[in-house]
């Protein structure tokens, strides 16, 4: 059954999901989310996908979650709702995901680029977390992953006073990877996510996984897990396959085992 609210396409051993909910500005409605982590999971299970794309519209990646579904909400209605498992799931795909952003990421917009492990933004994007604007705070991530990406100063300036950064300022303060054309970000994120999808994918995932352990732990704790899984990656047949590719020059062909 098709989603109603993206349109999910592959390529390749690439899986785009694009959020499409053109009438407000892709707003992350709760419906939308339940599809969202559909796809996203469904593309993890999937053994033909290696790499998965997310991207928005030409005008808008995401304008946040859907400030109708809040509005007249109680504690008590926004506690059973329990939305943010579905951001935790997320956050727990295990294969790369890179995040295309033209214009507008704002809000849970910014949050879901922001647990994209790559971010390609267009000459047109705009990061923002204006929630303070609506009386409320950041709650998916954005006090904490922005802070990380862009140092205490910025995102101060951005979750205090709902400031707006475009796409070289991004660059500059760490948020995004590459700064591309309009007409040209998702081509180029999906020329990345096509190179990833050619690598080991054990080696991808795990990387991916020490990588953001570095959010989460100390410089020693982090060193020792990296170390244990870099010993772990002897064990698949992609590190002999990649290492006797390399000595007798040619291609290596990676099987994910
Ligand atoms: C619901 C939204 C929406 C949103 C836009 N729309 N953003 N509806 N939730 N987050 C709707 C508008 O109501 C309008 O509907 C239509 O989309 C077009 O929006 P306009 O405002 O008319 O467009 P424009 O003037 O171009 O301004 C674009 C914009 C602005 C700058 C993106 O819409 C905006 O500021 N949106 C809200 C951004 C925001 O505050 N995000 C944080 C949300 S809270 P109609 O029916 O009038 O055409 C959040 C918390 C996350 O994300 C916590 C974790 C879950």
């Amino acid at each position: 059954m098709q989603p109603n609210h993206l349109i999910l396409r592959r390529e390749g051993a690439v899986g785009v999901v694009q959020l499409h909910r053109p009438d407000a500005m892709n707003a992350l409605s709760l419906e939308l989310m339940i599809e969202l982590v559909d796809a996203l999971e469904a593309y993890d299970r999937d053994g033909d996908i290696r790499c998965i794309v997310v991207t928005g519209g030409p005008k808008v990646f995401a304008a946040g979650a859907d400030i109708r579904d809040m509005a007249e909400a109680t504690v008590a209605e926004m506690v059973r709702r329990n939305q943010f498992a579905r951001w935790e799931r997320i956050r727990n795909i295990s294969k790369p995901v890179v995040a295309a952003v033209c214009g507008y990421a704002l809000g849970g917009g910014c949050e879901l680029a922001m647990l994209a492990d790559i971010i390609v933004a267009s000459e047109t994007a705009q990061f923002g977390q204006p929630e303070i604007n609506i009386g409320v705070m950041p709650g998916a991530g954005g006090t904490q992953r922005l802070t990380r990406a862009v140092g205490k100063s910025l995102a101060m300036e951005m979750v205090l006073n709902g400031r707006f950064i475009g796409a070289r300022e991004a660059l500059s303060a760490g948020l995004v990877s590459r700064v591309v054309a309009a007409e040209t970000c998702l081509t180029e994120a999906m020329r990345i996510a096509e190179e990833i999808s050619r690598r080991a994918p054990v080696a991808l995932r795990l990387a991916k996984q020490a990588v953001l352990a570095a959010y989460d732990t100390t410089l020693s704790a982090g060193l020792l897990h990296e170390r244990a899984l870099f010993y772990s990656l002897f064990a698949t047949e992609d590190q002999k396959e990649g290492m006797a590719a390399f000595i007798g020059k040619r291609k290596a062909k990676y099987e994910g085992k």
